[in-house]
C-alpha cells in the first residue's frame, strides 16, 4: 500500500505542508502523537508529527523542514505523488485538560508539532497563550492557525523582522515577571530552545512539557536509538514520549546524540544534491 499526497503547500523556503492520505491514521490520531514514514524501497525511516487530522477527508497533515537527504527528497515530491510507508499514530498522545493558563510554545518548524496540542488545549477550555519564533520572519509558519487557537499570541524573531526582537523566552519571562499565573508550558522546538524554556521555568516550579526529538529507527520501542535520559532514567521517546517533563530531561545527551551521524548525513545529502543536479532521483 502507498500513501497519496492530497495536498502541498509551501510555508516558508524550507518547510513544506503536505495533506496525506491516511485514513486509518486520520481516525486514531490524537494531539502529541507521530508517524515514521518512508518515501521508498531503499529510503530511511524518519519520524513526522501529525500537525493536523482530518478523519472525514481520511488525510492527516504533516510539515516538513528540509534539512537533509530524506526531507529534502520529501520537499520535492508534489501533489499525486506517493510515499511508500507510513505507520502510525505512535507515541502517547498528551494528557489533554483544563489545565488554567497554559503557555504553548512553538520555535523555528517546530510551531507545526505545537499546533495540535495548542488547538486540543484551547477546545478542552484552558486559556491559552502562544509564542512562536523563528530566526526570521520567512520562516515563521502557521501563524494564522496559531492566531486562532490562542487567547494571547506572541511572535519573535531572532533579527526583529516581525515581532519582538529576541527569543521566546524574553516573552515567557516578561510573562513571568508580570506574574501572571501560569498553570503549564508546553514548548516545541529545537533542544538549545526547550532546554531555555525548563531553565526559565524550573526556578518558579512551573510544570513544563517538551518534545523530544532524538533519533529513531523503529519507532516502536525495538531499538533503543531514541533513548534519552529523563529524571536519571533511560526512556524510549517513541514509546514513553515524545513528550517529557522538561525539567528532568538531559538536554545535552540528547544534543550530542543527534549529532552522532553527522559526517554520514552530510555525505548521504551531498551525494543526493549531486544526483538530482542532474539526473532523476528515484
Ligand atoms: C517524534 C519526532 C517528531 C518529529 N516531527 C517532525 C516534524 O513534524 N517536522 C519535521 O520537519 N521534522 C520532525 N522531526 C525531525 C525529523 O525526523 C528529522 O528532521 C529528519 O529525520 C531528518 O532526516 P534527513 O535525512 O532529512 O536529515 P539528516 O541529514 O539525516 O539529519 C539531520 C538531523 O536530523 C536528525 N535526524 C536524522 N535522522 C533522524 C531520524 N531517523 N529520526 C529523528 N531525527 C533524525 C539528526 O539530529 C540529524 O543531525 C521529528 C523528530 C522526532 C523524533
Ligand atoms: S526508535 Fe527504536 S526504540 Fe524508539
Amino acid at each position: 500500500m502507498t500513501y497519496k499526497i492530497v495536498s502541498k503547500k509551501e510555508l516558508a523556503p524550507t518547510i513544506k505542508m503536505f495533506e496525506m492520505g491516511a485514513p486509518v491514521v486520520a481516525r486514531k490520531a490524537k494531539a502529541g502523537q507521530f508517524v515514521i514514514l518512508r518515501i521508498k524501497e531503499r529510503g530511511e525511516r524518519i519520524p513526522l508529527t501529525i500537525a493536523d487530522a482530518n478523519p472525514e477527508r481520511g488525510a492527516i497533515t504533516l510539515v516538513v523542514e528540509e534539512i537533509g537527504k530524506t526531507t529534502k527528497e520529501l520537499g520535492r515530491l508534489n501533489e499525486g505523488d506517493s510515499v511508500l510507508d507510513l505507520v502510525g499514530p505512535l507515541g502517547n498522545p498528551m494528557d489533554i485538560r483544563k489545565y488554567g493558563r497554559v503557555v504553548c510554545i512553538g520555535g523555528g518548524s517546530g510551531v507545526a508539532p505545537v499546533y495540535p496540542l495548542t488547538k486540543a488545549l484551547k477546545k478542552a477550555g484552558n486559556k491559552v497563550t502562544s509564542i512562536i519564533g523563528a530566526k526570521t520572519r520567512e520562516l515563521l509558519i502557521l501563524e494564522g492557525e496559531m492566531q486562532e487557537t490562542s487567547d494571547e499570541f506572541y511572535i519573535t524573531t531572532d533579527d526583529g523582522s516581525k515581532g519582538h526582537r529576541g527569543f521566546v523566552t524574553d516573552i515567557l519571562r516578561k510573562l513571568l515577571d508580570e506574574g501572571k499565573q501560569i498553570d503549564l508550558v508546553v514548548a516545541v522546538g529545537p533542544v538549545p530552545m526547550m532546554k531555555a524554556v525548563a531553565d526559565t521555568t524550573k526556578p518558579n516550579k512551573i510544570r513544563t512539557l517538551v518534545s523530544l526529538n532524538p533519533i529513531m529507527v523503529d519507532g516502536m520501542g525495538m531499538c533503543g536509538a531514541c533513548r534519552v535520559t529523563v529524571g536519571e532514567k533511560t526512556k524510549f521517546t517513541c514509546v514513553d514520549g515524545p513528550l517529557f517533563d522538561g525539567h528532568l530531561v538531559d538536554f545535552d545527551e540528547l544534543a550530542a546524540r543527534r549529532q552522532l551521524y553527522e559526517p554520514e548525513e552530510k555525505r548521504a545529502l551531498k551525494a543526493y544534491e549531486e544526483k538530482i543536479g542532474g539526473a532523476d532521483d528515484s
